[in-house]
């Protein structure tokens, strides 16, 4: 799970070796690795029952002493036989942390740690003390009943040795059902190599999941529920390596076969889509006037491209938003409104929000999701998954390309049911859809020089972006993907507003990098051709990607790239390719960690 955050980690397991159960752990600052090797000098000791975390820090820096888990009572070291009975992990924020943490300090309990998440530990421990049934799950309930925020918590109890207890509100946590065993974890990777049976948990929930495998879950106010079985369609070799240097460059060359699965089983004998969750009758898809896109990160990337996409085939208005600004700004929303909501994991807090808002407004949500039984399709109203495989590089590649496959599929679907023009502009669009896997293919084919080219380039300081039309999102996308990687600023800008301002941070061998649009537009394709040489002749350095065929650049590029030819509207299938290849390289070649960049998280579950 360390995708997830490395701050730092940590494991707390219950010990019976020595008569009496108690618990035992160990935690520490910084990536897993250091956890591993803290392990290596003083192992636990062999356990049935225990919990393990790696951290984004939220509250408290990422010391040893804020790793998780946490103990009730005053840890001894690394590891310890005083670690008191309980020990929690967490996911989330608990927003009323303070108060609580207030009441037990005036009540004499010491703190080890500056986390938001020690209250619980403190709190459960006493809990099951007063209550003296041996129930942990009961305790659990009781204690969630006073946390105010979202949180994903896991606890094991010295006195409750065979059960783990987990509590979900807003955060994810999904069962893993084995055989024998069973396991509670944020996301399935984190148990696939045992199982492929999962369970989901609903909202406000508290499982138990018992060393016999058996699996309890009851709602915060202690009914028992059933929760929705499912089985994960890929294994563990999928989150693997696989000879890769790193995951990224896996999930780059994974691309063809990412955007072929999603396309898979979506058009029938009669060359209609079907999009089977698509929840949503053709009659409310008819009656829609206007939809609003939000997601975070590289999603809203893929959001701003579906717009051009979306609105050119259906002539439904599409406003495309930061989750994480949607809520707070009271967008008009009427039954009319479709939200399509974007992400990967499925789980991200300002896009979960963001979906609430628009339901409680009595809007349509499409949830665009590659993750099965993740909360953000579970409270939409309709969903199409794109079918890319685990994503565990945290920058998102294979993921995005799936994105825009999907809000492809979602245009047309839209067009076909409405009939605005289910005509052969269509057809012809899903035709070549069908084809693009072939031509990301190619394009992986050509990386060479653009790996070359980046290795080359480690002393960029600033690097900008150009695009016109879907470029300009491709621009974004391709500064954001520098930023995050390589750690080099960079900015993306449509190429129009080059003269408004951006051009005045042109300097001798700056570089550019330019994504040009067919020649077939020749109106778009003659007006960025303009905006390279005004960089060039103001001394930039111009990086330029363009179809196969278009030498009409060639004069005004330092570097130029051809990619396959597809219309337009599908050219980031290609395009966007360059672009990821190139800040992994240079990343790389700086001896940054491609998979796992600074201060990120690949699923950032707080707003
Ligand atoms: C994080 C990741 C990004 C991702 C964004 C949205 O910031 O680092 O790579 O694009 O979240 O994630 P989602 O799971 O909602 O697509």
């Amino acid at each position: 799970m360390e995708y997830r955050g490395y701050d730092s980690a940590g494991i707390a397991v219950v010990d019976r070796s020595a008569g009496e159960a108690r618990l035992a752990g160990a935690k520490k600052a910084g990536k897993l690795a250091n956890l591993e090797k803290e392990l290596d000098v003083r192992p636990l000791p062999a356990s049935t029952t225990g919990l393990g975390h790696t951290r984004w820090a939220t509250h408290g820096g990422p010391t040893d002493g804020n790793a998780h888990p946490h103990f009730s009572a005053p840890a001894d070291g690394v590891y310890t036989d005083t670690a008191g009975k309980v020990a929690v992990i967490h996911n989330g924020i608990i927003e009323n942390f303070a108060r609580l943490k207030a009441d037990l300090v005036a009540d004499g309990v010491t703190f080890l740690s500056e986390t938001d998440t020690e209250v619980v530990a403190h709190l459960l421990a006493r809990d099951f003390a007063e209550a003296g049934d041996g129930d942990l799950g009961a305790a659990m309930r009781r204690v969630v009943n006073r946390l105010q925020g979202a949180f994903t918590l896991v606890a094991v109890h010295a006195d409750a040795p065979d059960v783990v207890v987990g509590a979900r509100r807003n955060s994810p946590l999904v069962i893993g059902v084995g055989e024998g065993e069973a396991f509670l974890a944020s996301d399935v990777s984190a148990f696939i190599a045992y199982t492929r049976e999962a369970i989901e948990m609903g909202q406000d929930q508290v499982a138990e999941v018992y060393r016999d495998g058996s699996v309890k879950i009851t709602t915060f106010d202690g009914e028992q529920v059933q929760g929705k079985r499912f089985h994960v369609s890929w294994d563990a070799s999928a989150a693997e390596k696989g000879g890769y240097d790193w995951f990224m460059q896996k999930e780059i060359a994974e691309q063809p076969q990412a955007v072929a699965d999603t396309l898979l089983g979506r058009v029938n004998a009669d060359g209609k889509l079907v999009l089977d969750e698509m929840r949503l009758s053709e009659e409310e898809l008819r009656a829609i006037t206007k939809i609003i896109v939000v997601a975070c990160g590289t999603a809203y990337h893929a959001g701003l491209i579906a717009k051009y996409a979306i609105e050119h085939w259906t002539r439904i208005p599409v406003e495309v938003e930061l989750a994480g600004e949607f809520r707070y700004r009271d967008p008009i929303l009427t039954r009319d409104t479709l939200v399509i909501a974007i992400s990967q994991s499925g789980e991200t807090m300002d896009t979960l929000m963001a979906i609430r808002h628009a339901r409680e407004q009595h809007s349509r949500v499409l949830a665009i999701c590659n993750t099965n039984g993740s909360t953000i399709p579970r409270e939409s109203d309709a969903v199409v998954y794109t079918h890319g495989g685990p994503e565990i590089g945290v920058a998102s590649t294979k993921a995005f390309l799936t994105q825009l496959t999907a809000c492809y599929l979602v245009g047309l679907y839209l067009a076909q049911v409405r009939g605005v023009k289910f005509n052969d502009e269509v057809a012809e669009v899903l035709t070549q859809l069908s084809d693009s896997p072939a031509a990301i293919a190619e394009t992986l084919n050509r990386m060479d020089p653009v790996r070359k080219l980046a290795r080359s380039m480690v002393g960029a300081r600033t690097v900008l972006f150009l695009g016109r039309h879907v470029g300009y999102p491709m621009a974004l996308e391709g500064a954001l993907k520098l930023k995050e990687l390589a750690y080099i600023h960079a900015e993306g800008f449509a190429a129009g507003e080059l003269k408004h301002g951006p051009i005045a941070l042109i300097e001798q061998d700056l570089p550019v990098v330019v994504v040009v649009p067919s020649p077939k537009r020749p109106l778009l394709h003659d007006k960025i051709v303009s905006n390279i040489q005004e960089v060039r002749a103001r001394g930039a350095k111009t990086i330029v990607i363009a179809e196969d065929g278009d030498e009409a650049v060639a004069p005004y590029a330092d570097f130029l790239f051809h990619v396959p030819e597809l219309p337009i509207l599908l050219q980031p299938l290609v395009a966007t390719i360059p672009l990821q290849v190139f800040a992994a390289e240079l990343a790389d070649a700086l001896g940054y960690d491609v998979d796992q960049p600074r201060n990120l998280a690949k699923s950032v579950t707080v707003e």
